[in-house]
């Protein structure tokens, strides 16, 4: 099985979670975009869900494939949520802003009574951290507020490369207008410990470390898919 077969996998398991008449919020990247394609299918076979997509991006796939979509104004509360994510714990905690949309990810998140995250087995890991974690900044102060992650980095014994995406050509710009840095600081023994000194940071936008948002994972391997709760 190669890795578009897992990602398929992954999602068609959790589309097995999507009920009729679901509100339901629609994660960005390919694993996610395998999802959308496997629900347009359903859709176009008469399932009726109302979807919040979580970027631009999946917005206009959904568009293209015909999944109904609707504004987190006009659906502030949300069923379900199935994304995916650069990274996951055994305790369903995530690295997620790979693609670069983990703040609409996480505000859809946290709209939902249910997140279920669809990865292949690659992305199980003992400890965060292998996956450079994206901190979402405002482009004011780009300087300061990097200072202020490394020092924050530093209190909790925690050393890396902080690098502007995009910056070698052109600056990764988030669908609300910001910047984000990739931090590589290895294993995060203290993901909570982390998530609470950045989110003290002005400049800090949001990171992807998901925490607390995840009720259940579909891991896909060669093997199948297997649930994690
Ligand atoms: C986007 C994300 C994606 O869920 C994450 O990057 C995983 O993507 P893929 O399924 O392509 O590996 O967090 O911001």
């Amino acid at each position: 099985m190669d890795a578009r077969q897992m990602k398929i996998k992954a999602a068609e398991a959790a589309l097995a979670h999507v009920e009729d008449g679901m509100r339901l919020g629609i994660g960005t990247g390919s694993t996610a975009e395998e999802f959308v394609r496997l629900l347009a299918e359903k859709v176009a076979d008469g399932l009726r869900i109302q979807g919040v997509p979580t970027s631009e991006r999946t917005a206009r796939l959904c568009l293209e494939l015909g999944v109904p979509l609707k504004s987190l104004e006009e659906l502030p509360e949300l069923d379900l949520t199935i994304d995916g994510a650069d990274e996951l714990d055994a305790r369903l905690r995530l690295i997620k802003g790979g693609g670069g949309a983990l703040l609409r990810e996480k505000i859809v998140a946290a709209a939902s009574r249910k997140m279920i995250v669809i990865a292949d087995e690659t992305k199980v890991v003992e400890t965060l951290g292998r996956f450079p974690l994206p901190i979402e900044v405002n482009t004011f102060g780009l300087a300061a507020t990097r200072i202020a992650i490394e020092k924050v980095a530093s209190a909790l014994g925690l050393t890396g490369d902080i690098v502007l995406r995009g910056a070698a050509k052109e600056t990764f710009m988030t669908d609300g207008g910001h910047y984000i840095f990739d931090a590589s600081f290895g294993r995060i023994p203290d993901a909570e410990a982390l998530s609470n000194r950045l989110h003290a940071i002005p400049g800090v936008v949001e990171h992807g470390l998901f925490i607390n948002l995840a009720s259940a994972a579909v891991i896909a391997g060669p093997a199948g898919a297997r649930m994690l709760t």
